[in-house]
Formats: structure tokens, sequence, C-alpha cells
């Protein structure tokens, strides 16, 4: 069901790779009315520009030469979603000047009337650091390149599994390590782990998590 929002209901979702934030986030803007921003796809229509335009994301310069004139289109991309393309979202992530291209966007979208649901890896400790709620939503990396294995299958993807886990694994490194706003659970958000959760489960899990942040004394208690 459907709940009207209150006057501004900005909800952080944080969190690695296949955690499954972005289906928790979108379940989360359903429930309470409010549009959602998946802010992975910024970055990965900036690997992707790079490498159409024939340029390396370990470039900061022209990583964020395209930051900053993003083409929508890309957003819509077949190969937005690939591996190759989530390992140029992450290397072009990593550089500050990308970040600070990406961020005007982002701030934006969290303060339209209203609020939004915003997931991502800073948006609770950069983007919206007053947001109403903040989850930080992870699973092991096995459980993790699990899920994205199957759905790699699912897309026709022969990739084993080992190789989604090293995948995995290289990418959380470099999200956690980077110095400009790593993954890193905020102080204030509540942690969601979803190892041992099915995708409905984790859900539920999350709006109680929501809810207990929205209540008088839930910042205290998350
Ligand atoms: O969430 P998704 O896996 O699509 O993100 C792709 C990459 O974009 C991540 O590995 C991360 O390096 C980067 N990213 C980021 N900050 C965000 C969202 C994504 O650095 N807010």
């Amino acid at each position: 069901m459907t709940q009207q929002p209150a006057s501004h209901l900005v909800i952080a979702v944080d969190g690695p790779a296949a955690s499954g934030k972005g289906t928790i986030a979108r379940a989360l803007a359903r429930r309470y009315g409010l549009p959602h921003l998946d802010t992975g796809k910024l970055y990965r229509a900036t690997g992707l520009a790079v490498r159409l335009s024939g340029g390396r994301p370990e470039d900061a310069d022209r990583a964020a030469a395209a930051a900053r004139t993003l083409d929508p289109a890309l957003l819509d991309d077949p190969e937005l979603m690939s591996s190759e393309n989530a390992q140029a979202a992450s290397i072009v992530s990593a550089h500050p000047a990308v970040r600070a291209a990406l961020f005007e966007v982002q701030r934006a979208f969290a303060g339209q009337p209203g609020g939004a649901v915003l997931d991502g890896r800073d948006i609770g400790t950069v983007i919206a650091p007053d947001a109403s709620a903040k989850l930080f939503v992870t699973a092991s990396p096995l459980v993790r390149a699990q899920r994205r294995h199957t759905e790699l299958v699912r897309s026709g993807d022969p990739r084993d599994l080992a190789t989604v886990l090293a995948d995995i694994e290289a990418r959380d490194a470099r999200d956690s390590g980077r110095s400009t706003a790593p993954l890193v659970q905020a102080a204030d958000a509540a942690l969601l782990d979803t190892t041992e959760l099915a995708i409905d489960a984790a859900v539920q899990r999350a709006i109680a998590l929501v809810e207990l942040a929205m209540s008088p004394d839930g910042q205290q208690q998350v």
C-alpha cells in the first residue's frame, strides 16, 4: 500500500554491489509514493561515456569532462549494466572531480518537494547527510556474487561464479578504499544484512527500519 509522503521525506539507501539496496530502494519509493534515483547509473553512464569515446576510466580529466556533459540517453544503454561497465564506473567514481560534477544533480533530486529515495554508496554520508532515514544494506560477498551470477546467467552472460566474486571483491575494495566519499556506513544509518533474507523479508525489514527512524525517538534507537 502506498502511503502519503510526509512533508519532506528523504530516504538514503547505501551499500555494496548486489546487496539488495536497489530493489529495497525501489520498494521504499513505491511504499512512500516518492521518486527514486539509482545514483550508480550516473557513475555507470560516466564510465560508459569514457569507454565509448575511446578513453580510459583512469583518466581523471576525461572522466570529469564526461560527467559534466552526460548524455541522458546513456542511462538506457544496454551496456550500462554490464560487468565491464561496472568496473569502469567504479574506477571513474574514485576521481573527486567526477563526484563533484555529479553532486548537484543528486542534491537537487534529494531536495525536490516531498522528498525522494536515493540509493548508492555515499547518500547518507555526503549527498543527503540530513536524510530522514538511512539504511546501510549489506550481505556476504559470496551471497552477493551468487545473486549477481544468477542475474548474469539469465541475461546470457556465461561468466562463472568465481569470476563474478572476484569482480565484486575488486569493486568493494575500490569503493571502500578510495579517499573521496568511500563506501562506509553512516554513523546514524541502520544496518540491514540481507545475507539470510529473501527479498520480500528484506523489504519488510527495510520498511520497519524506516518507520523506526521516523518515529519520534527513532533516531536514538536505529
Ligand atoms: O550501484 P552500482 O553497482 O550500479 O554502482 C556502480 C559503481 O558506481 C559502484 O561500484 C561505485 O563505484 C559507483 N558509485 C559510487 N557512488 C554512488 C553510486 C555508485 O561511487 N553513490
